[in-house]
């Protein structure tokens, strides 16, 4: 049993003793009973599993003491079904309100010990209704789920329940920041509301999400999967993308919410929350130094995360989406104290190329940070879209067109610095100035270009390539080769068409970004009037 429902427990014995007032003798028996959940048989369980109970991952959560009960009481309306002996008050939820770092938040936990944390139409209406109070009150939710599905007892009102807090999901979004933590089984259609909420956090081993589990995979694709393989956390982060974090446990995860929460407004209408850099000035320059990361072969990889932490406040930063579509990097940061999200291609990772899964994590970063008026700064190194007959009938166009439209549509501050490579539609995608980036800088050795020096040139001079002997073309292949790099691709152009507003060294970078982003702290920016675009999803 868990230190509360110990504390609980010892209580209801007192209490027979201690209470002279009837009233407040039923409330605080009541009170100790709801605090049982499903009894310290299945608490045992729990635990045994390495799992907390519901109000333990509260307390975990919020700052100590801040947590404020609704619906304590609630239960579900009698079935066929005996479920009394469950003692279900509260329904297999926890809901209500708490602080994080002294800044409101809503939060539901829900209880696997009562009918496997299993959704029935109280337990819903629960989760909703505190859903939409975190919309009235303009703050974060924060979802701790732990449940076997649809609460298979009550039938059509258990999907009802689902309905009604994947509409409440909906209504949320962009509006208040949702954050969905999962700590055990999440089974079946109950998967649908942590995707559509902002932020999915995964304990390691421990929870797994999958629309139809291994037993009815087995039974209709004859494919033998466990429920690691199947939905772990693993898969999700890496393979699938469903997940954003993953703790290696519950305390791990539940500090990630934290300290994710810190970077992010209340709602749509505050402005994210600032935080006084303490060991530099906006101009200062941190160590390590900018200069020599990027390889001056611009054949040679580089991690653009020392990019990145080289340019924002103490060097922190905190990576979205860690494990998919690596290629693509997307982090909150701070600049000279504000909030920033940034994307930068990664070039140690397939040579930092857009695909259809980096398109698509890139796409929902913009969109989250446009929502929530956290600036974007976008770091360009790419070669491009990646080719290939998998990437072309997987959807490589509709999908990277999302990242696109994403940028174009973005109002918050852009500024965007290309630091090597910004060749054909990923220059274009990568917040150019033609979809209205507010700010573009490139480092002097920046390439900028249709294409690469080899293709281009392989096929403007195909002919004249092929008539010399091979000794003459390879020299002449090289010469054109660096021609086209240092007349055609060079920064210069692009800056004397007003396409890059500045070339710059890289030591001065942090201090133009920052003076960028300040300039642009208060910008407004009017958009059509329309009902709403339709993004190729
Ligand atoms: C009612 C449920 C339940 C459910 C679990 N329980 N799932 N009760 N409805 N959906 C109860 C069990 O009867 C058990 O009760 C207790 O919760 C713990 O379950 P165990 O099976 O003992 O736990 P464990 O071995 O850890 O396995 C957890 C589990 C498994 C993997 C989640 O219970 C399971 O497969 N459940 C069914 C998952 C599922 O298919 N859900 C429906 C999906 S369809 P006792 O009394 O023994 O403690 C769906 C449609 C929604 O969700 C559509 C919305 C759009």
């Amino acid at each position: 049993m868990g230190e509360a429902e110990l504390r609980s427990a010892a209580r209801v014995e007192e209490l027979s003793d201690s209470c002279s007032d009837e009233g407040e003798h039923r409330l605080e028996q009541r009170r100790a009973e709801a605090l049982l959940g499903g009894g310290a048989v299945r608490i045992g369980k729990q635990h045994d599993k390495g799992k907390r109970t519901a109000r333990e991952r509260l307390e975990a959560l919020l700052d100590p003491g801040s947590f404020a009960e609704i619906g304590t009481f609630v239960t579900h309306r009698a079935t066929g079904f005996d479920m009394e002996s469950q003692h279900p008050l509260g329904d297999g939820v926890v809901t209500g309100t708490g602080e994080v770092e002294g800044r409101p938040v809503c939060v539901f936990a829900q209880d696997f010990t009562v009918l496997g944390g299993s959704v029935g139409e109280a337990h819903g209406r629960k989760i909703a209704r505190i859903m939409e109070m975190a919309v009235r009150m303009g703050v974060p939710l924060i979802g701790l789920n732990d449940s076997g599905g649809a609460r298979i007892q009550e039938g059509v009102d258990a999907l009802a329940a689902y309905g009604e807090i994947f509409y409440q999901n909906v209504q949320a979004s962009g509006v208040i920041p949702q954050i969905s933590v999962i700590l055990g089984p999440c089974a079946g259609g109950a998967v649908y509301s942590p995707a559509i909420t902002d932020f999915v956090v995964m304990v390691d081993e421990t929870a797994h999400m999958f629309v139809t589990g291994p037993q009815v995979v087995r039974a209709v694709t004859h494919e033998d999967v466990d429920f690691e393989t199947l939905g772990g956390a693993g898969i999700h982060s890496e393979v699938s993308g469903v997940a954003h974090f993953v703790g290696k446990d519950e305390t791990m995860a539940l500090d990630q919410v934290r300290e994710l929460l810190s970077y992010l407004p209340q709602n749509n209408l505050d402005a994210p929350p600032y935080l006084a850099p303490h060991s530099l000035s906006a101009g200062e320059q941190p160590a390590p130094t900018l200069e020599g990361i990027v390889p001056e072969d611009p054949q040679y990889p580089y991690d653009v995360r020392l990019i990145i932490e080289a340019l924002v406040d103490e060097g922190e930063f905190m990576e979205v989406h860690a494990g998919f579509a690596r290629n693509l990097v997307v982090a909150f940061a701070r600049m000279d104290g504000h909030p920033v999200g940034i994307v930068a291609n990664q070039p140690e990772v397939l040579a930092g190329v857009l695909d259809i899964d980096a398109s698509d994590k890139g796409a929902r970063f913009v969109r989250f940070c446009d929502a929530f008026h956290i600036p974007l700064v976008t770091l360009v190194d790419t070669p491009g879209f990646l080719p290939g007959v998998e990437q072309e009938h997987g959807g490589v166009i509709r999908h990277g067109a999302k990242l696109l439209y994403a940028y174009a549509e973005a109002t918050v501050p852009k500024v965007a610095l290309i630091l090597r490579k910004a060749y054909g539609g990923a220059y274009i995608v990568m917040s150019s100035k033609h979809l209205r980036n507010d700010v573009n800088f490139a480092w002097p050795n920046a390439e900028i270009a249709v294409m690469g020096p080899e293709g281009a040139v392989a096929i403007v001079f195909r002919k004249e390539l092929a008539q010399g002997a091979p000794e003459q073309s390879s020299a002449r292949l090289a010469e054109l080769t660096e021609h086209y790099r240092s007349e055609l691709a060079n920064p210069y152009i692009a800056a004397s068409r007003g396409y890059v507003d500045d070339v710059i060294k890289p030591d001065e970078s942090r201090k133009r970004l920052i003076q960028a982003l300040d300039v642009l702290r208060e910008k407004r920016e009017a958009t059509p009037r329309r009902k709403h675009g339709n993004i190729p999803l």
